[in-house]
Order: C-alpha cells, then sequence, then structure tokens
C-alpha cells in the first residue's frame, strides 16, 4: 500500500541513463547529529555543532529540542546554536517520535540531568520490530524506575542515576549512546560491555569529553565512564556521514567511476572497499578527503553479510543490492541486524531484477539491464536504492513514498542534477 497524505501521493521521478559526471560533497552524518543534538541536554551551557546536515530527522529533533525548552538559531549553513531556556517539558510526545525512533536518544539525556523523562514508544522505519528493552534495562540497571503508561514509557530517577555495569545482550548503537549520556551524569563508575563500536558513537564521546565527561574506551567494545557532577558547553563539528559516502561510491562505480567525491570518510569504510574490491570497484584518495572511483569493466559476485561495525553495514545492503542486480552471476546478500528489511527486493523486482530472498539471504541474479518502473521507497536506504536504480534504468522511474529519503539524504535532487541527473518532484491526487 502507498502511503497517503491528505489525497496527495508525491513521488520523484528520475530518466534513467543520462550521462553523469561531476563532484558529490558528502554531508554530515544524520547518525552523528542526532545523538549528538540530544547530548546538548546534558548541560545548561549554550553548545555550538557544525556541519548538521539539512535532514527531515534533523527538523524533528530540533523540533523535539525546542519542545522540551530549547532555544536553537542556525547561525550559518550547517552551524546550530542551542541555548536552553527553562526546561519545563521533559517528555517527548507521540507526534514526534512515531515519526522518528531516534528520538529515544533523549531518553537518557533527561533522566541523567533532570531524574525524570517521558517518552513515546518510537515509530520510524518499518524494519522490523525494532524495540527498545535493552536501553530500559540499562537504565534500570543505573537505578531508574522504568514504567509504561498509556503509550509513554516514564523513567524516574529521584535521587539522580549510579554507576552500573551494563552487558549489553545485543550491540545497539542508539542503546550505547543513550547510555554513554546518561552515564556522563551519573554517580560513579559505569561499563558499558559488548558497547557498539560505530564512528557515530566515537564522535558522540568525543564531543562529551569536549563537555567534561570522563570517558574511555571508546570505539572498543567496551566503554567506561566516571560520571562527573556538571557538564559544560562546547563547539563541536560533526563527522561526514560514510553511509551517504557509500551510497555515492555505488553510483559513481554505476557511472564509469565518472563521480569524484569530497568529504569522504575513507577511514570509516575499510570493509566496505574490500567488498568493493571484490566486486572489481576501487576507490582511490587524491588528497583533501576527495576521492575517485575505478572499476574493471566487468564486475564480479560478492557475497555480502550485514554486521555490526567494523562490518558490513546494514545501511549500504539495499544501495549494493541495486549494485548487484546487474553485475553477471549471483551475489548474496545476508540481513543480520534487522528482519525485514528486504522491502526494497520486490521494488527491485519491478524494475527487472532476479532476486529470491530464502529466510534471511538474498540471492541476486545479475541481469543485463533495468527498466524504468513505478516503485515505492520502502524505508530511508531503500529509497536510496530506489533512486540508484532508477538512474540506471532504462526509461522513467517514478518513487513513491520518498519523504523517506528526506529523512537521511541532504539535498539529494541537488546533488544529482548537479551532476547531470534528469528528476523532478510531483504529485498526484487519489480518489477517496
Ligand atoms: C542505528 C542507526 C540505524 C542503523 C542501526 C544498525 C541511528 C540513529 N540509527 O539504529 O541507521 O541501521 O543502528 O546499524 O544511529 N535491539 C533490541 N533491543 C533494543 C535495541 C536494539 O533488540 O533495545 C535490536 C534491534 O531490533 C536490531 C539490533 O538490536 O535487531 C540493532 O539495533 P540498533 O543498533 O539498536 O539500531 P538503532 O540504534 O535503532
Amino acid at each position: 500500500m502507498f502511503e497517503t497524505k491528505e489525497g496527495i501521493l508525491e513521488y520523484l521521478e528520475i530518466e534513467g541513463r543520462r550521462e553523469l559526471k561531476g563532484t558529490i560533497e558528502i554531508s554530515g552524518a544524520k547518525n552523528s547529529a542526532l545523538p549528538n543534538m540530544a547530548a546538548t541536554i546534558l548541560t545548561e551551557e549554550p553548545v555550538i555543532l557544525e556541519n548538521i546536515p539539512e535532514l527531515l530527522d534533523v527538523q524533528i529533533m530540533i523540533k523535539l529540542l525546542e519542545h522540551i525548552g530549547f532555544s536553537i538559531e542556525e547561525l550559518s549553513k550547517g552551524k546550530f546554536l542551542f541555548k536552553q531556556n527553562e526546561l519545563n517539558c521533559l517528555d517527548a510526545p507521540y507526534e514526534l517520535v512515531s515519526k522518528m525512533r531516534a528520538s529515544i536518544l533523549v531518553l537518557g539525556p533527561l533522566v541523567a540531568r533532570f531524574g525524570y523523562a517521558k517518552v513515546s514508544l518510537p515509530g520510524g522505519c518499518a524494519i522490523g520490530t525494532r524495540p527498545i528493552d535493552l536501553h530500559l534495562k540499562a537504565l534500570e540497571k543505573m537505578g531508574a524506575s522504568i514504567s509504561l503508561e498509556h503509550g509513554y514509557i516514564v523513567a524516574k530517577a529521584t535521587k539522580g542515576l549510579k554507576g552500573a555495569e551494563i552487558n549489553f545482550e545485543k550491540i545497539t548503537v542508539t542503546g550505547t549512546e543513550n547510555i554513554l549520556m546518561a552515564a556522563t551524569l551519573a554517580d560513579g563508575i559505569t561499563v558499558i560491555n559488548n558497547a557498539a563500536r560505530e564512528p557515530e558513537v566515537v564522535d558522540l564521546a568525543r564531543m562529551l569529553k569536549k563537555m567534561g565527561a570522563k570517558i574511555e574506551g571508546e570505539g572498543t567494545n567496551r566503554i567506561v565512564i566516571q560520571g562527573v557532577k556538571k557538564l559544560n558547553g562546547a563547539n563541536h563539528k560533526i563527522i561526514p556521514d560514510r553511509i551517504e559516502a557509500g551510497t555515492f561510491t555505488v553510483l559513481s562505480a554505476l557511472f564509469n567511476g565518472n563521480i569524484k567525491l569530497k568529504n569522504y570518510p575513507f577511514q570509516y569504510l575499510d570493509y566496505v572497499h574490500k567488498k568493493l574490491e571484490e566486486i572489481g570497484i576501487y576507490v582511490i584518495p587524491i588528497g583533501n578527503d576527495e576521492v575517485i572511483i575505478r572499476r574493471e569493466d566487468t564486475l564480479k559476485p560478492v557475497n555480502i553479510e550485514t554486521k555490526e561495525y567494523p562490518f558490513f553495514p546494514t545501511d549500504l545492503q539495499a544501495q549494493f543490492m541495486t549494485l548487484l542486480s546487474i553485475v553477471d552471476g549471483i551475489s548474496t546478500i545476508t540481513e543480520n541486524i534487522f528482519e525485514n528489511r528486504f522491502m526494497h527486493v520486490q521494488e527491485l523486482e519491478r524494475l527487472g531484477a532476479n532476486i529470491k530472498v530464502i529466510g534471511k539471504t538474498a540471492f541476486i541474479k545479475g541481469v543485463k539491464e533495468l527498466t524504468g518502473a513505478e516503485v515505492q521507497a520502502t524505508d530511508l536506504r531503500a529509497s536510496a536504492a530506489m533512486v540508484l536504480a532508477g538512474l540506471i534504468a532504462e526509461g522513467k522511474t517514478r518513487i513513491y513514498n520518498i519523504y523517506h529519503l528526506d529523512r537521511g539524504y541532504e539535498n539529494i535532487d541537488d546533488k544529482l542534477r548537479k551532476i547531470g541527473a534528469v528528476l523532478k518532484r510531483d504529485f498526484e491526487y487519489i480518489e477517496g
């Protein structure tokens, strides 16, 4: 079913097979901007964050912080000043949390600083059930009492949080970030075992340290935090988005390496580069954080398994599936992080791809070409996979539910137009 908004269906229409050539600049990382913005709750002093991408998810986080009591000013493009007024709404309402699951990131900072938070149960991308039980169990271990009231999580720690040993049963990125933030103001030492090692977790720790937090071990699976009484303001620049970078690397490879990438976070993509090399695609640094992409004339099929950082990111799986759908031979992609993250398969099939899913593995038999069709963006990264597919398909491709794309890709229409893509946004009325 297409999702509808007041009887209007918005879509992005792409004319395939245009010659693409030029340079794309990688934006700030969404998944780093969101926790860093939430971390501003931890101090009463002003905080400046730079390189914040212009995205729907960022707008939702801004609305959420404004609701809590912040005034937020954009000083120049991507540079924001966060100033606290009286914070008297220590809650995250359903209307915001249901639009973005990462809103859960305000839970840890609110309880840590104020001893109280009320956060609606999250929504976000429809990829599996995506529970938040691990965040809650960890906060309970730190002394918070948690209850569920009318669809809201209510967390209380009237005497403040206490340091604790947290053993995550499963690696969770936002879970690690929530507890990392909460622990900075807890009484005593917190140890997070089986912590997420993602570069975005490390970026958050770097910002928290600038604020005066005492943290060791970020980037490993054991993070140790010594709580402090108070944190101060800071100025921090968000790292580039490795998922956007990976997406445009695939695009460049699909267009003979004609697209150069700027602000490229090479060091965060080691494993992805290895897989690209197996396929016959090489990312070559040329200085100043710029890379060019070179490829063999004939690409080879590959087997990919998604796994927590430093391994292959689930957030690049769909985009690689588009690439592999036109690589001769049989490739496989196994999704280990989220159940139900193969919704893009049936959409790629509408464009002529030949893919069979058995359990958590997709078998992709390369076809000669994709042909334009009407498809829908089923989640954020799937929408990027559809855009890549539309750009290489013969004819026109219309992508519905396109708002997913705007949640995570800054100015994507402009970035693509600048390198020669022909695309337009329009809408259709649907009858009730
Ligand atoms: C983050 C990223 C998202 C990425 C994902 C995995 C942000 C804002 N989002 O999402 O783009 O796809 O990491 O790299 O950074 N789980 C539980 N209980 C919990 C928490 C998680 O069972 O309390 C499970 C999830 O259902 C999933 C796995 O753990 O199967 C990993 O999820 P998690 O790392 O928490 O994903 P997010 O932090 O939501």
